[in-house]
């Protein structure tokens, strides 16, 4: 694979489309439950504080992007939702949520990281069923054959 290599920007970006882990806890939702708007949010990428949700006057003062890189960060964000959630219906997947991370290449925001059931919430459109990393972090069995859907499913070779 041929890569740029990006000077990542450690801002976790979160898009939500319907209420689903983290927002579902946080203000007692529950998951699945539909949102009216795409919900973006923000976390600094920490280990040590455990990622925590930041908001956009916090990146301005840490410095750790300005107010039009964020302008970009955001339109982008919300650009890529639109499309990938047309994608993944098309394939029978609700796009629940999604983590995406930027960095800058000669000055320039751009996308970085991978876009993967690790980094998103993908429900069977029909069943709910979970087709993504939640698999793994709940317990629930059957990790590998769900990824291997959601594959057979993006690469058109569903049924
Ligand atoms: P959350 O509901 O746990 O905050 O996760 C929101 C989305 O972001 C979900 O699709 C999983 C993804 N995500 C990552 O890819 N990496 C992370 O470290 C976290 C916390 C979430």
């Amino acid at each position: 694979m041929v890569v740029k290599r990006l000077q990542i920007i450690p801002v976790e970006v979160i898009v939500r489309n319907l209420a689903a882990g983290g927002m579902a806890k946080k203000l007692g939702l529950k998951e699945g439950t539909p949102l009216s708007k795409p919900v973006v949010e923000y976390c600094l990428k920490s280990d040590a504080l455990s990622d925590p949700m930041i908001n956009d006057d916090h990146i301005e003062v840490l410095e750790l992007a300005t107010k039009e890189e964020m302008k970009i960060i955001k339109d982008t964000a919300l650009k890529i939702n639109e499309v990938l959630k047309i994608f993944f219906r098309e394939r029978e997947l609700n796009l629940m949520d999604f983590k995406l991370e930027f960095g800058k290449f000669n000055g320039k925001v751009i996308l970085g990281d991978e876009i993967s059931p690790d980094t998103c919430r993908l429900w069977d459109i029909k069943t709910g069923e979970r087709l993504d990393k939640d698999r793994f972090r709940r317990d629930l069995g059957s990790v590998e054959e769900s990824y291997q859907e959601v594959l057979k499913r993006v690469t058109g070779m569903i049924n």
